[in-house]
């Protein structure tokens, strides 16, 4: 069953206005110490010392042919490119001993999915081995359940196996991959580093919400461990080699019954949950459990490279139905973390450590030595002004509004309450903030903006400067500049391009794209060369409509910064989205996600139904489709995109 998330995306009544760093040369030192991209490194390094926008002929440009619009249930990649699946929901992940078959009619049971690829892959990273772009670990997230799809019968004879099942279907999954000689990648099985962070995984909780009043439950009375993650949608890096996941539409997951707190509104809980969770885990009753709720929305941090390692819920960087997490350094080497929550009308965040990013001692690893760096810090709201500039608001208790007047008791309250305290410094109400991208070459910072199709809609605010367009079903890229370093109070801001076809007749429809067209971006990452890749997430519920007719299946496109053109590079199977986006250290293999392959509303998820949209990746008989990690390469080996 298709969740409908239209509600959750819509809960801010409030009345506000509408209106890094990766050039940190020390972050070669880091990743090389096992984090990520070398080539992103070498190319963030190199253009320290220059003035932002002075270098943009550093940019690698994209020089592959563009593919056509995608059609039909297959997935299509430039000519000299092949794509080939790798870890479909159910493959075991390869924990040693436990290695139950993926059955096609989905039999395994919840014990079994545990320890098996979750469902709806979405964000990911790649972490090599000793700096290696043929062998790593690629850690991931699994948004959420259909349930239609997930147990032999759907949601018929809904039990507390189901849900148990639908719980480990959630969360994180870590793998290892390496590369044959032939170019082709398969997982490594068993593997020392295999591991499901599930619903039922122990979190710590760090920062200064950590045993709060707010965070305690009869399960866990002193407010400092909680079980399991959800809808963990995009994901970020660090330069201390850890993952980090946002926790998107948490509300969902909860009833909160008829007579709703003003919080749990705030937050968009609703009388009951289309996951129906609680009607076997009573923890997902919030009138019984009215702080449960305050237990996610989180950033959660996981060391991909310890197995034994307790995953922590960061609450320095704020509560919000966040889309993910992505990090920046200062010229001294301060975290600056970015995150938005992909919600109508929601904020635009950012933190900045107090403490600088710590070199590891001997014996340690990076992310030991940086193990609560996340902890301390200051979290700022994004506000757009109308003249091309805008600033950062701290949320601070005791600053402005933010008192115990107003119900702030503490700084703790204002994080778990971060909605509220946006919405009382007058922050800018957004068109649903998904992913981040922090650009090596001039230091932009770029963030898609998925649509928002009630703007503007009757007692709904209007357009604003940032969010320029009424029922906005295409959205748009904005970026910001900082005055000086990543955690300046000023910045100035403009659109790279607002998403749909220029030639739309429906004026709110039309877009500024060149080059090759697109709706709804949601994924967005630099990869080699500085090249900026887009990935997209139009629901299928919008996909059939008219205005969409000349874009097609969601697809992955570069973005051509010299000529401003943007290129189609990937097109999925029918009603997927396509997102993840990770690069091995040398740039010439891509890990994508192909998530909710024939996702529809309703009953054609049901696999018996003959009308249902997809067969993708399988095509057996009685198969489902699954949602699935695919590599990326050249034909002849070369760097991805070039
Ligand atoms: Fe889960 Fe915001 O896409
Ligand atoms: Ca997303
Ligand atoms: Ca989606
Ligand atoms: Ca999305």
């Amino acid at each position: 069953m298709a969740k409908d998330f239209s509600e959750l995306e819509d809960s801010n009544r409030s009345r506000n206005p509408d209106i890094h760093q990766v050039s940190d040369p020390s972050r070669r030192r880091v990743l090389a110490a096992g984090a990520g991209s070398a080539l992103f490194a070498q190319l963030a390094g190199g253009c320290v010392s220059m003035p932002a926008g002075s270098h943009a002929a550093a940019r690698g440009r994209p020089s592959f042919t563009p593919i056509a619009p995608g059609v039909g249930d297959r997935l299509v990649v430039p000519e000299g490119y092949v794509a080939q699946v790798i870890a479909p929901w159910g493959e075991p992940v390869g924990v040693p001993g436990r290695m139950p078959a993926f059955r096609s009619d989905a039999s395994n049971s919840a014990d079994d999915q545990a320890v098996q690829m979750g469902m709806h892959h979405d964000g990911l990273h790649f972490f090599p081995m000793d700096g290696r772009a043929d062998r790593g670990v690629l850690a991931m997230n699994h948004e959420y359940t259909d349930d239609g799809l997930l147990h032999a019968d759907g949601m018929a004879r809904w039990s507390a196996e189901k849900v148990r099942k639908a719980q480990a279907a959630h969360g994180l999954s870590v793998i290892e991959v390496a590369r044959a000689a032939d170019g082709s990648w398969q997982m490594v099985r068993p593997s020392r580093f295999a591991r499901r962070v599930t619903m039922n995984t122990p979190f710590a909780v760090g920062g200064p919400a950590a045993g709060h009043p707010m965070m305690r439950t009869a399960a866990d009375p002193d407010g400092r461990r909680v079980l399991g993650t959800l809808n963990n949608c995009a994901s970020g890096m660090t330069p201390w080699g850890t993952y980090l996941s946002g926790e998107e539409n948490f509300a969902g997951y909860f009833d909160a019954g008829r007579a709703l707190s003003e919080h749990h509104r705030r937050w968009g809980l609703r009388e009951k949950s289309g996951y129906r969770w609680a009607e076997f885990d009573e923890r997902f009753d919030a009138v019984k459990h009215p702080n449960e709720p305050n237990r996610f929305g989180w950033v959660v941090e996981l060391d991909p490279m310890d197995p034994e390692s307790v995953p922590i819920k960061r609450t320095a960087l704020g509560r919000a139905a966040h889309e993910g997490a992505w990090v920046a350094v200062t010229r001294d080497r301060r975290a600056v973390v970015y995150s938005g929550e992909d919600a109508r009308f929601e904020y635009l965040y950012r933190f900045v450590s107090r403490d600088a990013i710590r070199e590891a001692g001997a014996g340690q690893t990076p992310a030991q030595a940086n193990r609560d760096l996340l902890d301390h810090g200051t979290l700022y709201v994004a506000q757009f002004d109308a003249d091309g500039t805008g600033r950062w608001i701290p949320l601070l208790h005791g600053s402005g509004p933010l008192t115990a007047a107003n119900g702030f008791a503490d700084q703790a309250e204002v994080l778990i309450k971060a909605r509220q305290a946006s919405d009382a410094v007058g922050a800018t109400r957004m068109d649903r903030p998904e992913w981040i991208a922090i650009d090596p070459v001039e230091r932009w910072v770029l963030c898609t903006l998925t649509n928002n199709s009630a703007r503007g809609a009757p007692g709904q605010p209007g357009p604003d400067a940032a969010n320029p367009r009424a029922r906005n079903v295409m959205g748009q890229i904005i970026r910001w500049r900082e005055a000086g370093d990543f955690d300046g109070e000023r910045f100035e801001w403009n659109h790279l391009v607002l998403a749909g076809d220029p030639a739309n007749e429906r004026a709110e429809a039309r877009g500024t794209i060149r080059g090759d067209v697109f709706a709804c971006p949601d994924g967005i990452a630099f990869g080699p060369m500085g090249i900026l890749w887009v990935q997209t997430d139009l629901s299928a519920t919008e996909m059939n409509r008219g205005e969409f007719a000349r874009i097609g299946n969601n697809q992955m496109l570069a973005f051509d910064a010299q000529s401003g053109r943007f290129l189609r590079f990937l097109t999925g199977p029918v009603n997927c989205e396509v997102t993840g986006a990770a690069f091995t250290p040398d740039g010439r293999t891509l890990f994508v996600n192909i998530q909710h392959p024939g996702e529809s509303p309703g009953e054609r998820s049901d696999p018996t139904n003959p009308q249902r949209f997809s067969g993708w990746p399988d095509f057996a008989s009685h198969g489902r489709p699954r949602s699935a990690t695919v590599m990326i390469r050249k034909r002849d080996g070369g760097v991805i995109g070039t």
